[in-house]
């Protein structure tokens, strides 16, 4: 007979507490998305102490709603409510990380990740039951957040700290080199390379019209001549020995066939070419993932986004949290001897990848 646990009353009130917070903290995930699509947060920083109403004409929003809003931002501690006046303040130190001008660390883009993935609950709970997956173009709005993740997390950092990790590369880049982005999405990292480094040429692929027309009319915008996107399965593309180098942003783990993309790549490097990949940080064993501040998160996104869109393609499902040890494997497999892996001080969230043949 199995041997059932003691059922301890403390332990359960204690775990009863921390799913109230769980309850309340998912409810502020949503209304932290609405305050950042709406701009109310924005409209905040600027403001001294204001009621809802003057809020709502600062914003051009609905006071009814705004007034509700703010409810759950006082009683989330986010917002600071002075009941006698009615009125409401953001102080300085949430602005920071809540606001487009605050520092890079707007976690406000990062929350609206949860309402995209409560759009596909219903679909993913059918895999559940029938296995598959959910294919990209039930994700509204995915290629917009990630562009706007990617300013922040990838972009800000890119020329003083990513592209420095390769000694060497920024110079080559100023003389002039054959650049390909894989799974570029709107394109935001290649058009500030593209901007930075007019004697390099630029090429991005993605599987997604959507997102590469974003990156053309960013490209336009600026002018940039150096810089060209093709709609493309890397699954099923590689250039013998053309390009000095390849980066992919966070677009390896959610491939359908990763290995095949990652020979593709090696294939397409010249003999001495680098290939840079930024894959998000993690192990590929469970347990070795309890210290990662981000890594329920990082579970979540990648069962409700990054694998089961591999898996709508009939694809391995590697998932967001492939982690270093597995990338190592498929590297070496791929036909990169050389791999480096680098973290940045700034960003939890990340490993930097220097991978040579
Ligand atoms: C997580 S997004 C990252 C986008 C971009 N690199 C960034 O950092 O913002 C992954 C991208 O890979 C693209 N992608 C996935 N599989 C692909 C494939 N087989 N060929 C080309 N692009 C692919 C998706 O369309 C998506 O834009």
């Amino acid at each position: 007979m199995t041997k059932l646990l003691a059922f301890n009353e403390i332990k359960a009130e204690a775990f009863a507490d921390r799913l109230i917070n769980v309850l309340n903290g998912g409810a502020l995930t949503l209304m932290i998305s609405l305050g950042h699509r709406s701009g109310l947060f924005d409209t905040l920083r600027e403001m001294p102490a204001a009621t809802s109403l003057e809020i709502a004409q600062a914003a051009n929003l609905d006071e009814r709603y705004v007034r509700e809003w703010l409810g759950t931002m006082v009683t989330g501690n986010i917002v600071d409510y002075d009941s006698e006046e009615e009125t409401y303040v953001l102080c300085p130190e949430h602005a920071a990380f809540l606001t487009r001008k605050g520092s890079p660390d707007n976690f406000a883009v990062v929350m609206q990740f949860i309402p995209m993935l409560g759009q596909v609950e219903d679909d993913i709970l059918n895999c559940f039951h029938k296995g598959g997956g959910v294919p990209y173009e039930k994700f509204e709005r995915f290629h917009d957040i990630m562009a706007e993740e990617s300013d922040q997390t990838v972009v800000a950092g890119l020329l003083e700290y990513i592209l420095p990790l390769k000694t060497g590369l920024v110079e080559n880049l100023e003389k002039g080199i054959q650049v390909a982005d894989i799974g570029c999405g709107s394109g935001r990292a290649l058009n500030v390379m593209a901007n930075r480094f007019s004697n390099s040429e630029f090429i991005g692929f993605d599987l997604s019209e959507e997102a590469i027309h974003n990156g053309q009319v960013q490209a336009q915008a600026k002018g940039l001549n150096n810089l060209s996107f093709e709609q493309q399965d890397v699954t099923h593309w590689h250039a013998n020995e053309t390009f000095d180098l390849i980066t992919a942003f966070d677009a390896i783990h959610d491939q359908a066939d990763p290995l095949a993309v990652l020979k593709n790549i090696n294939r397409s490097l010249k003999p001495n070419g680098l290939f840079l990949m930024q894959d998000i940080h993690g192990s590929s064993h469970l347990e070795k993932n309890m210290e990662n501040p981000i890594a329920t998160f990082l579970y979540t996104i990648s069962c409700m986004h990054c694998m089961t869109v591999s898996l709508a393609q009939g694809g391995e499902g590697l998932g967001t949290m492939w982690g270093e040890e597995q990338a190592r494997d498929l590297l070496a497999e791929a036909g990169f001897g050389k791999v480096t892996v680098h973290r940045l001080p700034h960003d939890i969230q990340n490993s930097y990848y220097i991978c040579k043949k």
